[in-house]
């Protein structure tokens, strides 16, 4: 029986996706692709194959998409040669006759100018190579996880605020596993070839909403501040991150403030068919968790 693959799938979005889908299909029809099988070894014992390979290794890509009907291709982590990374995977998945191709994507609105170092031309390069393969495509743009936010907003949020350069613009955030969720629907499902998504919250909030929200949690007022970038930047670098990291990480803080993550499409809450995680639902947990 030929296998829907999912790459990335020690990462937490692939993770969740294999999991979601397996839960819908069965394990006998998911395969995961892994470039380290002993952190695979929950999905293994969940019966899913878990097949090894890199993105930057075309020879084990070709073993792994053997067999493969649906691939869902998770995009790859920053700070690497990304754009022949996702070349490979494109490749290798045509020439083992891969019927479909499922690609995540950063949602970003179809007139906008902006983009994010390595990100934006990674997903405009890889969803023009899938375009010019022939294989049927999807592409899963989804919105800036909510999950990312205490890493991108930093371990003080609680006691001092939230502090960033993302102006008063709102985001239609998302929790990751009601991504993964959507993923795995639309995987398990039909009639998605040739559609994009642009996967996101159903309601949207300002940075200010956020510190609203957090202080419910704090038990105390946290401000907003609309930080220069710079400053935002040289925050992150006294707590010990690298320049570069702190620069990417400004940067999803400048497409917020852009709207790039504003436009609330439905389309989440359409596939989900129910409405997905809000702020002020997942944030406390989140931000709790992470004490
Ligand atoms: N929408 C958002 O807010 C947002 C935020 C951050 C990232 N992203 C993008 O969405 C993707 C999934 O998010 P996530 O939270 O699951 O990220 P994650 O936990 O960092 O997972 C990334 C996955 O990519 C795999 N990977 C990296 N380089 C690879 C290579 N050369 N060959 C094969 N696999 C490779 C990693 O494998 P290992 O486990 O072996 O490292 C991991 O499984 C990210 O990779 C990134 O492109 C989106």
């Amino acid at each position: 029986m030929k296998k829907i693959l999912v790459t990335g799938a020690t990462g937490q979005l692939g993770r969740e996706i294999a999991l979601q889908l397996t839960d819908r299909v069965g394990a006998h029809r998911v395969a995961a692709l892994v470039r380290d099988p002993a952190k695979a070894q929950d999905l293994a014992g969940r019966g899913i194959e878990v097949r090894q390979g890199d993105y930057l290794d075309p020879a084990a890509l070709a073993r792994a998409f053997a067999g493969v009907d649906k691939l869902m291709f998770v995009s790859t982590s920053m700070f690497s040669d990304v754009n022949t990374q996702h070349r490979n995977v494109v490749e290798a998945a045509n020439t083992a006759g891969v019927r479909h191709v499922h690609y995540t994507a950063i949602q970003h609105p179809e007139r906008s100018a902006f983009a994010i170092s390595q990100v934006s031309e990674m997903d405009r390069l890889t969803e023009s190579a899938l375009a010019e393969s022939g294989m049927d495509v999807t592409v899963m743009r989804n919105t800036l996880y909510m999950d990312a936010l205490p890493f991108l907003l930093g371990a003080d949020t609680l006691s001092r605020g939230v502090y960033a350069p993302a102006g008063h613009a709102r985001a239609a955030l998302a929790a990751r596993a009601d991504l993964a969720e959507a993923a795995a629907i639309i995987l398990s499902g039909s009639g998605h070839e040739g559609r994009s998504y642009t996967l996101g919250g159903s309601t949207a909030v300002s940075m200010a909403d956020v510190a609203a929200i957090l202080s419910g949690v704090a038990g105390k007022p946290l401000p907003y501040v609309d930080q220069a970038r710079a400053d935002y930047i040289a925050g992150h670098v006294r707590t010990g991150l690298p320049d570069f990291v702190a620069a990417f990480m400004s940067e999803w803080f400048e497409a917020l403030r852009a709207g790039e993550f504003a436009g609330i499409t439905g389309d989440l809450e359409r596939i989900l068919g129910r409405q997905p995680l809000t702020p002020a639902q997942f944030l406390p947990t989140l931000f709790t968790v992470q004490r």
